[in-house]
């Protein structure tokens, strides 16, 4: 939510600005801009309203030059998606320019105070105060002056500024939002994400909160906002450049979807333990006593994580015997839970950033709960703020819909649960093996199920004039029903309603009719029969029905009105194959109905925001 790019070094800053905003623009695409200070000493700052591409046609053959700069896009919170509330801010003289990812809690506060003073504000970002909070402080040197003024705002913010006062350098600074520094000799970057600066190094160094730094051609120096100047270690980040490109595939999201093979597999590589048939996993930094010490597991996370949550609790449940509830980070850390240390709080986040699920992991550390993070990128606030935790290894999703991220999840859940049920005793051997034997199964399985890509396209230009679909499932499958509704929503725009099969009738039933496709998950499990009593339901009602049912199922051949054939596996790991479809479904519609795949309206890829 919100990129930031910031360079100096001997190159010219513009044209490594613009490349690593348009490597965050999944971040956030409703305005960008950039401020480079040019040769004579001054602030050249360039901002448009919409995408990128608006603000490079701008920049065409007119980039500011000068060898020190930041940039940023926007996921608009204060202000609408305009010019004047695009980011970089500048103060009253125009000396200071500033980006920001946050939110500033207190700014209406300051602002009053700040224009009784006499400055002068332009726009109606939060941002703004901190550009004239920074003015205000400034004496002689921009980071004290950053530092003083930092001491006054409440809520999150990463923040990079530059001045003209005092050249060639960036202070940047960071509570909440992430920001991390990229290594290179005599050049240094400073960005939210690391994807920004990958073509250029892999040597990052991770913010703190409370840490602020300050980055010249001769080097950079890290403060504690409270405790002085800190030494901090340079981590060297996997991810390479082919990762964070398209691969010759149209859409990031396309690419993702027919990299989950290869995602899973670096999920489970070295992990799976079959004589012992359990998981081998080195975060998770719980001694067997404080394992057999947990009554109960609390799984957070929001959307997709979410999600792949709800089957995680499912299969501690069934396979680990230990009570497991599912909660939307944003309601959990605003209410009272019950949480002690023999409550386990596992966040989910394929960013590791999503404010309401850090903060909720948060308040259950304060509360004294342990805690777990399944997370996709390593160095991330919450892989960091957990106990302990699984990294997912899915690689960098770009597109905005997470769909490898999830399936990754629900393996690393499936790991976990392994783990815990072996580690206490209540997953027997035979069981576990058997899980095991299903998880080295299945990337290859996804693969059989991509093969269905072009019928599910077929499929796709039979409906995309509908409006309003549902979805269903049963068990270990309603989640998938919800997974699949929200991607069709997220990236086709379509209206879509994830449901318990069962639960139709007590009102989606209503809607059903010709122009309300249901899509149902009904592959061959132990809810089988009772799913299929629901296709008999919508078909007896004038619906139609696209049915996911297993390989070797012909007796829905002719009741459903298309199917979608996905390969056997045990049923707690259906959820994977039977995704896959429907993230295949989604895609094709929303290219077939005009839309931004990549970048669907409205959605930021990491929701740094509450
Ligand atoms: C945003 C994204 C979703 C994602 C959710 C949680 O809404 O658009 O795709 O599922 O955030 O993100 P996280 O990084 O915490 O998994």
């Amino acid at each position: 939510m919100c990129g930031i790019v910031g360079y100096v070094g001997p190159k010219e800053a513009g044209p490594l600005l613009l490349e690593g905003i348009k490597r965050l623009e999944y971040r956030g695409y409703d305005s960008a801009g950039l401020a480079v200070l040019v040769a004579d000493g001054e602030l050249a700052i360039e901002k448009r309203p919409g995408k990128i591409a608006e603000l490079e046609r701008a920049l065409a053959g007119n980039m500011p030059r000068g060898s020190c700069g930041i940039a940023h896009t926007r996921w608009a919170t204060h202000g609408a998606p305009n010019r004047v509330n695009a980011h970089p801010h500048s103060d009253c003289r125009g000396d200071i320019a500033l980006v920001h990812n946050g939110i500033i809690e207190n700014a209406w506060v300051l602002r009053q105070k700040l224009e009784a003073l006499g400055h002068r504000f332009e726009s109606e970002t939060d941002t703004e105060v901190l550009v004239h909070l920074i003015e205000e402080a400034y004496a002689d040197c921009l980071e004290d002056a950053v530092a003083a003024a930092l001491q006054q705002v409440e809520g999150t913010y990463g923040i990079a500024v530059i001045s003209s006062r005092d050249p060639a350098k960036i202070v940047a600074a960071r509570r909440g939002s992430p920001l991390l520094l990229g290594i290179v000799d005599g050049e240094y970057f400073v960005a939210s994400d690391v994807a920004a600066m990958l073509a250029h190094t892999r040597d990052v160094v991770y913010l703190d909160d409370g840490e602020y730094a300050v980055l010249s051609r001769s080097g950079y120096q890290i403060y504690n906002l409270s405790a002085g100047a800190v030494t901090k270690e340079i981590e060297r980040v996997s991810w390479d450049l082919a990762a964070i490109q398209k691969g010759g595939f149209a859409h990031f999201m396309l690419k993702e979807i027919f990299e989950q093979p290869e995602t899973l597999r670096n999920a489970i590589r070295g992990r799976l333990l079959e004589e012992e048939g359990t998981a081998r996993l080195g975060g998770i930094n719980m001694t067997d006593e404080e394992l057999a010490a947990i009554e109960r597991v609390v799984i957070t996370g929001c959307g997709t994580s979410w999600h792949a949550g709800l089957i995680g609790e499912y299969m501690l449940e069934e396979f680990a015997r230990i009570p497991a509830e599912v909660e939307y980070a944003s309601e959990f850390r605003y209410r009272n839970p019950v949480l002690n240390d023999r409550t386990l709080v596992i966040a989910i986040s394929q960013s590791g950033e999503t404010a309401d699920t850090l903060a909720a992991l948060q308040e259950a550390k304060r509360a004294g709960a342990r805690t777990l993070g399944i997370v996709n990128v390593v160095g991330s606030s919450i892989a960091r703020t957990a106990d302990g935790g699984i990294y997912i290894h899915a690689g960098p999703e770009i597109g905005v819909a997470s769909t490898k991220a999830f399936t990754s999840q629900i393996v690393a859940l499936t790991l976990f649960t392994l783990y815990f049920g072996r580690r206490r005793d209540t997953l027997s051997i035979a069981t576990g093996r058997g899980i095991v034997r299903a998880l080295a199964d299945l990337p290859e399985k996804v693969e059989h199920v991509l093969e269905t890509s072009a019928a599910v396209k077929e499929l796709a230009e039979e409906y995309h004039g509908c409006r309003n679909f549902l979805y269903l499932g049963r068990g270990n499958n309603f989640p998938v029903a919800l997974e699949g509704a929200l991607k069709l929503k997220e990236v086709s725009y379509v209206h879509a309603e994830g449901y318990p099969a069962a639960e139709m009738k007590h009102g989606p039933i209503a809607l059903i009719d010709e122009n309300m496709p249901a899509v149902v998950v009904a592959p061959t499990d132990s809810v089988y029969s009772k799913i299929v009593s629901n296709i008999e339901e919508v078909k007896a009602r004038g619906g139609r029905v696209v049915a996911v049912v297993s390989e070797g199922n012909h007796a829905l051949n002719g009741r459903a009105d298309h199917l979608i054939r996905i390969p056997q596996t045990i049923e707690c790991l259906t959820p994977v194959l039977a995704t896959v479809p429907l993230q295949l479904l989604a895609y094709h519609m929303a290219v077939l109905r005009g839309c931004d795949v990549d970048q669907p309206r409205n959605l930021a890829k990491s929701v740094t925001v509450e």
